[in-house]
């Protein structure tokens, strides 16, 4: 089977990162060689330093909400060129765990959509973007229920503005061209995975 690039997104909680390690079992399974599962931010330096932002305990976190989308751009031209494009010039399957889209969404409460798609027109789109959908109130709960600190976007208003932020990028990039499929995240791991690999094996089909 051919390269394809999927890219995973959603509001924190709402399953990416639990749903790209089954989807990559799964095309394992069935025929991908090579799958490469990744994530944004990246493991690289720009992406560690973005951790670090996003961090409130650390003293990065001084850094400005009008300055994450030029970092989070440049975190990801570099994951691009450096991991995403070549393995897809080797014929993997890549998964990325958030994409352009979680920038489009984030960042344009602080900066506006209009600045951050500028920033983003560029970056090769992925053949097909899976959008996680949960309820604010679900995707807290999660993040609660898993314990730890919560990051920079993850208080119930916030949580709000971007579920709301990501309608109109959904709309933004289908205007586009893009192939969006928008999955309830509700239900079981077991059941969203059913979904995410029905919407998967549909674009594979169609690429092929
Ligand atoms: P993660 O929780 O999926 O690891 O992502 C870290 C946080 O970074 C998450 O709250 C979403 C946010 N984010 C942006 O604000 N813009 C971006 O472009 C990306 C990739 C993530």
């Amino acid at each position: 089977m051919g390269a394809i690039f999927i890219a995973m997104e959603g509001l924190d909680g709402s399953g990416g990162t639990t749903q790209t390690a089954r989807l990559a079992d799964w095309l394992r399974s069935n025929g991908h060689a090579e799958v490469v599962t990744t994530a944004e931010p990246s493991t690289g330096p720009a992406g560690r330093f973005i951790r670090d932002v996003l961090n409130p305990q650390h003293e990065a976190s001084v850094i400005g909400d009008a300055v994450l989308p030029f970092l989070f751009a440049a975190d990801r031209r570099d994951h691009l060129d450096r991991e995403v494009i070549p393995a897809l010039q080797r014929g993997a399957a890549v998964i990325t765990d958030r994409y352009y889209h979680s920038s489009l969404a984030y960042q344009s409460l602080a900066v506006g959509l209009p600045t951050v798609a500028d920033l983003n027109e560029r970056f090769r789109a992925p053949d097909i973007t899976i959008f996680l959908d949960l309820e604010p109130e679900v995707s807290l709960a999660r993040i609660e229920a898993r314990g730890g600190t919560l990051e920079r976007f993850e208080a119930i208003d916030r949580l709000r503005s971007i579920a709301e932020a990501y309608d109109a990028v959904l709309v933004h990039c289908r205007a586009r061209g893009e192939h969006i499929v928008r999955i309830s995240a509700d239900g079981s791991i077991d059941d969203v995975h059913k979904r995410v690999v029905e919407a998967v094996q549909s674009t594979i089909e169609a690429l092929s």
